[in-house]
């Protein structure tokens, strides 16, 4: 199937783009570069530079490559920036993103898979979070992926656009044989910062060692990106014999803590990882967990390559070693 990977140069993107050719498909990438790397891309996988809402760009592709799916990774992603500039984060990740359903509309391109995040869910309720857990995100990046589902659910229904939107919880780790990672200059998941700062001999902040955890720090649920990329190659399987709308949680429903990240990072590095202990930021759960048996029931899928020294091992050896 010939697919379009918008957001095709970044992190996740990439990987994906490289496991849909593994399982014979047939990539497309566009991305505008503003966090991407070409470098991440096989130079034989067909690229187009631009911008998600760049409707005349949109047409001459889907004219000129026979797309039947289209999957979604070009967001903004840094909560803390989306706080600050909301404008930029409704435009990039929600305005954009309904130009591109339009001209999939226009040209007949039913089926769509979307990156969503755990952000859309606020503060949990109850653990582990499942799919029916209510919505109520706290900052713009989180409100930003709702709204596009939102959206989503409701194309389905009038232009009968066949949907189905990810909320991963914490992506981490590096493609298995190393060709692909985290290469984004700001760094804002905990692990390449834990990586970046041992890398330059700084001491790494822990915000809260109070919490109601084993070692009083908090806990996240991280998912390795091999893990996430193969979800959506069964959310295309599924896609390619059913219509509709639907979510799924990705997610390992075991956590880590900051702590056990930063043991196991001096475990493996064999370095003395320095942190220092810091007030809880507001807003951060203790705990955020998910739940993902409806995948596994529905989708097929769970989790293999998720385990902590997995995660752990694949992250610091792209970091120490990437080509990007
Ligand atoms: N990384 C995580 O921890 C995480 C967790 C949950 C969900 N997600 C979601 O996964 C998706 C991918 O995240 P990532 O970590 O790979 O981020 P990333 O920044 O590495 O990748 C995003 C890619 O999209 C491109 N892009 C952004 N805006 C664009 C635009 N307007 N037009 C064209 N290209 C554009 C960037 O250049 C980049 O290559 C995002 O939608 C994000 O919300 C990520």
């Amino acid at each position: 199937m010939k697919v379009l990977v918008v957001g095709g140069a970044g992190y996740i993107g990439s990987l994906m783009c490289r496991r849909l050719s593994d399982a014979g498909h047939q990539p497309v990438v566009l991305d505008d570069l503003s966090t991407g790397n070409k470098k991440a891309l096989h130079c034989d996988i067909p690229f187009y530079e631009g911008d998600l809402g760049d409707q005349l760009l949109l047409k001459s592709i889907f004219n000129k490559e026979t797309i039947e799916l289209v999957m979604h990774f070009a967001a903004k992603i840094q909560v803390g920036e989306s706080v600050e500039k909301p404008d930029l984060y409704y435009e990039n990740n929600v305005a954009k993103v309904l130009r591109l359903l339009n001209s999939m509309l226009e040209n007949n391109v039913k089926r769509f898979i979307f990156s969503s995040t755990a952000a859309v869910y606020g503060q949990p309720q109850y653990l582990p979070v499942d799919e029916n857990h209510p919505t109520k995100p706290i900052n713009p990046y989180g409100a930003s992926k709702r709204m596009v589902e939102i959206i989503l659910q409701d194309y389905e229904h009038a232009f009968g656009l066949n949907s189905i939107v990810l909320r991963y919880f914490n992506a981490a780790g590096a493609s298995l044989d190393g060709t692909t990672g985290e290469a984004q200059r700001v760094k804002q998941n905990l692990i390449p910062i834990v990586l970046e700062n041992v890398e330059k001999e700084r001491t790494s902040q822990i915000f809260g060692t109070d919490w109601d955890t084993d070692d009083g720090t908090c806990i996240r649920d991280y998912i390795h990106i091999e893990d996430i990329v193969a979800a959506h190659l069964k959310a295309l399987e599924h896609l390619s014999k059913n219509e509709g709308f639907d979510i799924f949680n990705l997610g390992t429903s075991e956590g880590l803590s900051v702590k056990q990240i930063v043991d196991l990072v001096s475990q493996i590095s064999g370095k003395e990882v320095k942190s220092v202990a810091a007030p809880r930021r507001p807003g951060d759960p203790g705990k955020l967990v998910a739940s993902s048996q409806k995948a596994y029931d529905i989708l097929g899928w769970q989790p293999c390559h998720s385990d902590h020294e997995t995660i752990i091992r694949s992250a610091y050896n792209w970091h120490f070693n990437r080509r990007y």
